[in-house]
């Protein structure tokens, strides 16, 4: 699992766990309900994420690129996905695979140039595709013009970074770092610069120098990014890293204070060794998100189109989350991401023990938190953590989009998770990520996310379809044989066929306009109930355990009554599809899921 993640890991359950203590003892049900039947695009959406570098290669190199992509719109299409976002595709020295700008105008040549980029735009606007780029505020590359500049103290530039003298100690005579800050990536988070003989702040790798908001400058350069891609077409940003845009100001001597410590670790070199309550989660970062907002709604005031969207990335405590949505007099995010799937239950460590009180406090978390009127998300995964497979078991893949479709809001898929692509373990030798590379051959394994990372399978051709060279920038899971496209698109019961069912049944009013009630009926069992006055009822009962159970009553903790049918099933359910059952005495196979239709 990625370092950075650990401690916020390790906060988030620490949070979910005073938040929801109570919770897990009494009552687990929880209603909510909505009465409006008109919503914008993004309220009843399905994102996609695509990690470009491993979606489709078109040009031979064993590097996804733009063009490769828009070989395959088709299958976003074939599958519901309304919109995709795509990780970074600018210019980039790939210290952290795009994470790194070099040049926010442009696109990285091994990704294409900005006409393939319009192609792009052009060709997923013919199948009614949205396009969504990924915004990287909090840093840019240090091969970046900017930073040069800043270097060389250029008029304009000098404070584009957060720079710092550092101290010299007094007794051994060294100069050291302004601050005990550590990046995520593991070690200090200060680095020298000869040029200039001036410490620089980055919160990630060496080569990503954090950008330094408190510049005005700074701050309206990154809106004309903005503006740029908002002009290019695309329909919104995922904005990354969003908690480490601010820091604290210095105090009047110009010190930054030292981060307490967390106790989490004895690791002095991993992030989670402090509390980064100087560092992340600052009010002004929320300031700046709703600015961006603005920046997004004038747009679309000025130039029309459809809403323009905006994601953030945070794996901050709820309560911090939560505000990016916006306040009584000011509009925030439409998508703060919701990460309770990935960093509630055990964390993203492991979570294929969890049972049916873990399932529902997730759920519950976010459902009780969310401000009202607000848009609910579910983001199974993503190119920083472990796959869905390997984190809940390979028995749950199936379950786990079944609970994405059919729980109340939007969707966000990782590029794979429709075939149930699993972790590949990648060797020492073979690794990319820098945030692995930045330890050490014994304790890599635990911070690589090139496992969740490895190329898209599409077909059971060599490569997987993916490539024609020889070999993929990353290795490709063996597995491909049977986990691809076109052999689950063929197969008469697959991961993807149940994925574009899901889709479908998600179109429905009661999914997409109904409210939901949601229990832990016994440590098994996970049932939730969508209705909708008029509409058929829907109901999905997951037994997220290995143990079969039996007469199991659903119906009195739903307040379902009347009778149901089977609609859709895994293939662990064992069961008919059409076949009616008896919601107050169900018998579930270990791990079946089943959604039922009232008749
Ligand atoms: C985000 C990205 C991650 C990247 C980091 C620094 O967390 O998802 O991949 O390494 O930001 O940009
Ligand atoms: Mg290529």
């Amino acid at each position: 699992m990625s370092r950075f993640n650990k401690l916020l890991v390790v906060l988030l359950v620490a949070a979910l766990q005073s938040c929801l203590g109570e919770a897990a003892a009494v009552d687990l049900e929880r209603a909510t309900s909505s009465s409006d039947t008109t919503k914008d695009w993004w309220q009843v959406a399905q994102f996609y994420q695509i990690y470009p570098r491993s979606f489709k290669d078109s040009d031979g190199d064993g590097i996804g690129d733009l063009q490769g992509i828009i070989s395959k719109l088709d299958h976003l299409k074939d599958i519901g996905v309304t919109a995709t976002w795509l990780s970074p595709i600018f210019a980039s020295p790939m210290a952290d695979f795009g994470y790194d700008i070099s040049d926010f105008f442009d696109i990285q040549p091994e990704y294409g140039t900005l006409d393939d980029f319009d192609q792009l735009i052009a060709a997923a606007n013919e199948r009614g595709l949205k396009i969504i780029l990924d915004f990287v505020p909090n840093h840019s590359s240090d091969e970046n013009i900017w930073f040069k500049k800043s270097v060389k103290r250029e008029k304009g530039y000098e404070d584009y970074y957060v720079w710092h003298d550092g101290y010299l100690n007094a007794s051994t005579g060294v100069r050291e770092p302004p601050s005990n800050w550590l990046q995520a990536f593991r070690g200090s988070a200060w680095e020298w610069n000869d040029e200039r003989q001036q410490y620089y702040l980055h919160q990630f790798a060496v080569k990503q120098p954090d950008l330094n908001y408190r510049n005005p400058a700074v701050v309206a350069q990154m809106k004309r990014v903005l503006t740029f891609w908002l002009n290019r077409g695309v329909a919104g940003f995922r904005i990354d890293a969003v908690p480490w845009c601010f820091e604290v100001v210095p105090d009047a001597e110009g010190r930054y204070p030292d981060e307490p410590l967390s106790g989490y670790t004895d690791d002095p070199d991993d992030s989670s060794y402090l509390k980064h309550i100087y560092t992340q989660d600052q009010p002004e970062t929320v300031d700046m998100v709703y600015q961006w907002r603005t920046l997004l709604d004038d747009y679309k005031r000025i130039y029309g189109g459809d809403t323009r969207v905006l994601m953030v990335e945070t794996y901050s405590s709820l309560d911090y989350v939560m505000q990016f949505y916006g306040n009584r007099t000011t509009k925030g995010a439409q998508i703060p991401f919701n990460f309770q799937f990935i960093v509630g239950g055990n964390g993203d460590k492991n979570n294929t023990l969890l049972n049916a009180t873990g399932f529902v406090k997730i759920i519950n978390s976010w459902l009780s938190q969310m401000p009202a009127g607000q848009t609910a998300n579910w983001v199974m995964g993503n190119h920083d953590q472990r796959r869905v497979g390997s984190r809940y078991g390979e028995h749950r893949i199936d379950t786990m989009n079944m609970l994405q479709m059919f729980l109340p809001g939007v969707s966000v898929t990782y590029q794979g998770e429709e075939l149930g692509m699993t972790d590949l373990d990648i060797s020492w030798a073979d690794t990319r990520d820098p945030a692995a590379c930045n330890s050490n051959e014994s304790i890599y394994e635990h911070f690589t996310r090139d496992p969740a990372r490895t190329p898209f399978q599409w077909s059971s051709e060599a490569n997987a379809g993916f490539s024609t060279n020889s070999s993929t920038w990353l290795p490709i899971n063996p597995n491909y044989v049977t986990v691809n496209v076109e052999t689950e698109t063929a197969a008469d019961s697959s991961h993807l066929k149940l994925y574009k069912q899901l889709v479908t049944l998600r179109q429905t009013r009661t999914l997409q306009y109904g409210s939901t009630r949601y229990a832990a009926v016994n440590d098994n069992v996970v049932a939730i109930k969508r209705s909708l006055s008029g509409e058929t009822s829907y109901v999905l009962v997951a037994n997220v355990l290995d143990t079969s159970v039996s007469a199991v009553d659903v119906a009195t903790v739903l307040y379902a009554t009347g009778s149901y049918r089977i609609t859709l099933g895994n293939p662990e359910a064992n069961a008919t599809v059409g076949s009616n059952v008896t919601l107050s005495s169900l018998a579930l196979e270990p791990y079946a899921t089943l959604i039922l239709e009232s008749v």
